[in-house]
């Protein structure tokens, strides 16, 4: 089990933390495979939920506009969450449920292997640099685990505060001067070099 396809899959029947009872779709993710920047959010509200799909409410329309201000399109990119399935009320995700969710997402960026990691909001943010606030992370690239993590702020957080927006805004800009500098410099994934060790078949199962 190790493609995309598969993960979705996997994740759709998942019930791995208790956030499965109270789903109607489970959220995978979706866009290009090859993408070469791979966006990470917190995880699915109501309408994700609904239709099985990433950022598909007010945030995500904002993250749309956001993508077009730089020439691109959700399905050229890869958009995906900490946890696949919603929690109730939209409340925080718990620890328990993001650790018992990761090994998707690990699996999910593994195969994309993007250029750039776009954490948005905290949650993701702390999946890279734990502790660090999104204030004073944001809008800043850094290299962990051999990949390019750029955090800015959640789009749902700044959808309706000016001063926010105006910041994931400038933030956004910067994305295409960011992966110009990366095809220039392209770094190798530590992941990627353990694969090259070719891991037997078996290992690829997720739990
Ligand atoms: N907010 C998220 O973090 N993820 C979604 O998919 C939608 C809203
Ligand atoms: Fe499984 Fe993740 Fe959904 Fe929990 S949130 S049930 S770990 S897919």
């Amino acid at each position: 089990m190790n493609s995309l396809e598969e993960i979705a899959q996997l994740v759709s029947s998942c019930t791995q933390c208790d956030l499965h009872r109270g789903r109607t779709h489970a959220v995978p993710g979706e866009g290009a495979s090859d993408a070469e920047v791979m966006f990470i959010g917190e995880g699915p509200g109501v309408q994700e939920d609904r239709q099985g799909r990433p950022f598909v409410g007010p945030a995500g329309r904002f993250l749309e506009d956001l993508l077009a201000s730089i020439g691109l399109t959700r399905r050229q990119v890869y958009i995906a969450n900490m946890v696949k399935c919603r929690p109730p009320q939209n409340r925080d995700p718990l620890p328990a449920e993001i650790g018992a969710c990761s090994a998707y997402l690990n699996r999910q960026i593994e195969l994309i292997d993007p250029a750039l990691i776009v954490t948005l909001g905290r949650f993701s943010l702390a999946r890279f640099f734990p502790g660090e606030s999104i204030s004073r992370a944001r809008g800043r690239v850094r290299e962990k685990d051999g990949r390019r993590i750029y955090p800015i702020m959640h789009p749902a957080a700044a959808l309706y505060r000016q001063e926010m927006r105006s910041s994931i805004e400038e933030d956004f800009r910067r994305i295409p001067e960011i992966l110009a500098q990366s095809r220039q410099q392209p770094l190798v994934p530590e992941a990627a070099q353990e694969e090259d060790q070719a891991p037997p078949p078996e290992q690829l199962s997720l739990f």
